[in-house]
């Protein structure tokens, strides 16, 4: 169930719009920011205020990576793998990662603290290797700026 909040800021962004499916990915943008994911619960009363079917709903949020359909940690860290990354090492900087964490791609950490996520370009190909946790870009990164950046994170 969409909480009052949710709905009030769902129903804003959709009157920024003539066709309310053309809202789809902020929607659930709104939705995820909320809840740190989309659930087939929220992702079915979100398509209902889209006039959407689920599964209508569903396949735009399976396409944008950025968009969680699994339960995530508090905090995301997305490792680009694209070409750009991969030649510069971001191999390294994954298994880096791992070590220091105790996870593999697509896992949580046991506090909830962080999960892994490999992710095609991240569009800073020329600041390779990139990650991002949460919202915030990093570039050039290291395994020594990783460990910083990632202390920042509770
Ligand atoms: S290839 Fe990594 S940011 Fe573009």
């Amino acid at each position: 169930m969409l909480t009052e909040n949710e709905r009030e800021e769902l129903e804003k962004e959709l009157g920024r719009h003539e066709l309310k499916s053309s809202a789809s990915v902020e929607a659930l943008k709104i939705v995820q920011r909320y809840r740190g994911w989309i659930s087939d619960e929220s992702l079915r009363d979100t398509a209902v205020l889209l006039e959407m079917t689920p599964e209508e709903l569903d396949s735009v949020a399976t396409f944008y990576s950025m968009i969680f359909r699994r339960r995530v940690g508090r905090h995301v860290i997305l490792v680009c793998t694209t070409i750009s990354c991969w030649v510069v090492g971001y191999e390294g900087l994954l298994n880096y990662l791992h070590a220091r964490l105790g996870i593999k791609p697509g896992e949580t950490t046991a506090d909830d603290r962080f999960t892994l996520l490999p992710i095609p370009c991240l569009g800073a190909c020329d600041g390779a290797p990139a990650i991002m946790v949460d919202e915030t870009l990093y570039t050039n990164v290291t395994e020594k700026s990783i460990s910083e950046i990632i202390e920042k994170y509770e």
